[in-house]
């Protein structure tokens, strides 16, 4: 395994959108462990391969306390929601950045597991938000986009600040 260099906003690859994976493979496999450890290590609570600068359409998602019930889903896709609920959300690309975003309660995922059999499954609550934010990232979508254009731009040059200062 290995962990894998996250990439932060306002860098452009997180607006790449993510191809489908034609087929779930030992290559994917290693992605998903790759990708499971460098979440874990961050520490994040779900991680898309558009984070990793690989741009494929595969999230993980682990909200248990344990950091012992990884979900893994292949080409998910939203089937059906309901409801509206508000969150703070956070992002392992958008370090040290928290606000609220609306989207639906309650939704209904298809995906392939990481043995490639093809499975539903219906979230709400955290849940249902970390999914929902992680398909964004496929969709080359970050979270901020969500905010007001005055906050995405604050959110911009504090970020873009802090990568000139590591540097
Ligand atoms: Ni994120």
């Amino acid at each position: 395994m290995a962990l894998l260099k996250i990439v932060h906003y306002p860098d452009p690859r997180l607006h790449k959108v993510a191809q489908p994976i034609a087929t779930v493979d030992d290559e994917i496999r290693t992605l998903v462990a790759d990708m499971a450890e460098t979440m874990y290590a961050a520490p994040g609570i779900g991680l898309a391969a558009t984070q990793v600068d690989r741009h494929v359409r595969l999230i993980l998602v682990d909200i248990s306390e344990s950091k012992d019930a990884l979900q893994v889903f292949i080409n998910p896709e939203i089937i059906a929601t309901s409801g509206q609920s508000e969150h703070e959300e956070g992002c392992l690309s958008v370090p040290g950045i928290y606000d609220t975003v609306t989207r639906p309660e309650r939704i209904r995922v298809r995906a392939l597991d990481s043995r490639g059999q093809p499975f539903e499954r219906e979230a709400d609550g955290l849940l249902a938000v970390c999914i929902q934010h992680e398909i964004d990232h496929l969709d080359g979508k970050v979270f901020v986009e969500y905010l007001s254009r005055l906050k995405q731009e604050r959110i911009r040059k504090k970020l873009l600040k802090q990568a000139r200062e590591v540097m």
